[in-house]
């Protein structure tokens, strides 16, 4: 593709990434699950980092989508990406579950990158085009875009969860966040509270005069939704009836020794997502004699990610601390009751292991959305399987019929696990009709269309 467009994403990552020297893969996360199947059906170009540092590309085609590469220094990828995005914004727009890091070094690169991204894209759009930016870590994108370009539609979307007042306020630079995000024309949200939290926000910390979803400022309507995320139902579901992915399931089954009760969790592997609290619930019920350790084998896939981040070594020496000691207590000879696996897994096999696993296990400590659950009920057409998920994941709004939990109950927890394993087929399958119905519904498609034309229309 030749010229400037008229659709343009624009993202921290591009939805691939360096495969050592092999090639590309898919990148990591849920905004990318999302985002890809919405391009691929739109003709537009996406813009983000490749991710690998000191390394600057042509645009190039992949997978049905045009791709602007936009280079990060090392020096970046530490400063920017490591650090203000994922040591100081991340934890703290997720309940400071860890302690963000406050720092001017950190804060002056992002300014740096969140400028070169709406440079990037401002030289990409053409005339009125419609730029849809994406997440937390190019919040102050929307407002300079406009400065360089007041003739596009600047739509932005925050992935994750957008905190209270009493954390958002601990930000040094909280006004020039909310006065970055004001240049879009609509900011979406995953829930309504983030929505209406950063309508208090413009209104305590700018001044700024509202009326329900809008905001006024500079004679300019700012709108502020929510907007929940989802999964592409229709290709989950007809993947999973495809023989091969059904062949596959029995075989990781066997594999797994064909236990009565294979349990699952797939997540990168950070400390938002509760993995050790879910670990430490399996552990007990296998101590307890609740569940015999031959009868049931916990898999828990979690994707590498942001391993240079201090918090995030720690997590994976503290959860491969736990895993050993789970195996070493419980485990027989030839059985180990958690198999887990730090590695990053094609869709067809992840489909397979959603297929094969009886009960999922979601126990987020906080996520803006969780599509990991949304992709566990799209691949259950055979209305079997239970779903234990995190009542502050994002997803608990849409998904009450799932195993409602709160991950800092063990005892909670263990609970929903036991029902999950041990709720009839008729119990399970009335659950998973109704998630289903909603998934199905509301899915990536609607998502995007709903914002899109939000956005579209003045
Ligand atoms: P987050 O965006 O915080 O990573 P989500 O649950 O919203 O969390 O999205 C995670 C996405 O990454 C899902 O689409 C999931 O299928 C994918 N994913 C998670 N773990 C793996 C893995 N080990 N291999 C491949 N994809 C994975
Ligand atoms: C979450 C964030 C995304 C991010 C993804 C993977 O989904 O909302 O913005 O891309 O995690 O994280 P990474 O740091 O590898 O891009």
């Amino acid at each position: 593709m030749q010229g400037r467009s008229s659709f343009l994403i624009v993202a921290n990552r591009l939805p691939v990434d360096r495969d050592g020297h092999a090639g590309w893969r898919r990148s990591p996360g849920g905004l990318v699950t999302a985002i890809a199947p919405v391009m691929q059906r739109r003709d537009g170009a996406w813009l983000g980092w490749h991710g690998a540092p000191d390394e600057s590309l042509d645009p190039f085609d992949h997978d049905g989508m045009h791709l602007i590469p936009v280079p990060l220094s090392a020096a970046e990828v530490e400063l920017y990406y490591e650090g203000f995005s994922n040591a100081t914004l991340w934890p703290l727009y997720h309940d400071v579950v860890a302690t963000p890091v406050y720092s001017r070094v950190l804060w002056d690169a992002y300014r740096t990158v969140n400028e070169r991204f709406a440079r990037a894209a401002a030289d990409a759009a053409a005339d009125g085009a419609v730029v849809w930016i994406q997440d937390y870590q190019l919040q102050l994108v929307p407002a300079m875009l406009r400065k360089l370009r007041p003739d596009l539609r600047i739509g932005f979307f925050l992935h994750i969860p957008f905190p209270p007042s009493e954390l958002f306020t601990q930000l040094p630079w909280r006004r020039e966040i909310l006065e970055g995000l004001l240049g879009a024309d609509l900011v979406g949200f995953q829930r309504p509270g983030g929505a209406s939290n950063f309508i208090r926000l413009c209104r305590r910390q700018l001044g700024l005069q509202h009326q329900k979803h809008e905001i006024y400022r500079d004679g300019r309507v700012i709108r502020a939704e929510a907007f929940p995320i989802s999964v592409d139902f229709g290709e989950l579901d007809s993947l999973v009836r495809e023989p091969h992915i059904v062949a596959r399931a029995k075989e990781i089954r066997a594999e797994l020794g064909d236990p009565e009760h294979v349990l699952l969790g797939v997540d990168r592997l950070d400390y938002t997502k509760g993995i050790g609290q879910r670990l430490k619930a399996f552990g007990e019920l296998l101590a307890d004699g609740a569940v015999n350790a031959g009868d049931a084998v916990f898999v828990q896939i979690a994707t590498p990610s942001r391993e240079r981040v201090e918090e995030y070594r720690r997590l994976r020496n503290d959860i491969e601390l736990q895993v050993g000691r789970i195996n070493g207590e419980q485990g027989l000879i030839g059985h180990q009751p958690v198999q887990y696996l730090h590695q990053s897994y094609e869709r067809n096999e992840l489909a397979a292991l959603y297929l094969a696993a009886d009960v999922m296990v979601v126990t987020p400590v906080r996520d803006g959305m969780n599509l990991v659950a949304k992709e566990y009920i799209a691949c259950r057409h055979d209305l079997r399987g239970a779903l234990v998920l995190s009542e502050f994941a994002g997803a608990a709004d849409e998904l009450r019929q799932a195993f409602l939990v709160n991950p800092y109950d063990v005892d909670g927890l263990k609970r929903a696990m036991i029902a999950g394993m041990r709720s009839t087929p008729h119990e399970l399958a009335r659950r998973m009709r109704s998630l289903r119905r909603r998934v199905a519904t509301y899915n990536v498609d609607r998502w995007a269309g709903e914002f899109l034309q939000a956005l579209e229309t003045p």
